[in-house]
């Protein structure tokens, strides 16, 4: 199912080089799978690594499953952002609150007319990490960044379903 207008989603987390990037490509493949036509993109709460790629542990485990993450630069989220995008994916609790204070500046910044992203958790849908927050991979170990492939793949694959049907309503 597609439509002329791409349905559009962000994915965040804190640094944007672990797991909104993972998130982003992983969403994107499962959106391309199934022929729908949404946007996806990724940014971080936080300015700690802008432009920079990601996490070469994040791209090597990636890469494993066949995703590469080599062309994705980080950035940080921007009030724009809620005017821009129909949907924001918080990786974890701690963002999801950093993102419904930034929103509260956008409504501020543009208006209710002008906002339009919705915002919930990557694993809002996900039947096997029901409302699980994905762990910080940044400071562990190898099996942080499987777990964090893991959970892409079976939250992006929940949210498929769900945009599915929304964009069959849409259209
Ligand atoms: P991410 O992981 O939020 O999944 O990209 C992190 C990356 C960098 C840092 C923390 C978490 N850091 O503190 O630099």
């Amino acid at each position: 199912m597609s439509s002329a207008t791409p349905y559009k989603v962000l994915c965040v987390c804190l640094g944007n080089i672990c797991r909104s990037p993972t998130a982003e490509v992983i969403l994107r493949h499962y959106c391309d799978v199934h022929q729908l036509n949404v946007l996806v993109d990724s940014a971080g709460t936080s300015n700690y690594h802008p432009n920079k790629a990601p996490d070469p542990r994040s791209q090597h485990h990636a890469q494993k499953r066949g995703y590469d993450l080599s062309a994705l630069r980080a950035r940080q989220i921007q009030l724009n952002d809620f005017v821009e995008f129909d949907l924001i994916l918080a990786m974890d609790e701690q963002n999801l609150l950093d993102i419904q204070a930034l929103l509260q500046r956008a409504l501020v910044e543009f208006g209710h007319a002008q906002v339009r992203a919705q915002i919930a958790l990557m694993s809002e849908h996900d039947p096997y990490y029901p409302q699980h927050a994905l762990p910080d991979p940044y400071y562990g170990g190898e099996d942080g960044f499987e777990r964090v492939l893991d959970q892409c793949e079976s939250s992006s694959l929940a949210w498929v379903n769900v945009l599915k049907l929304h964009m069959q309503q849409r259209s």
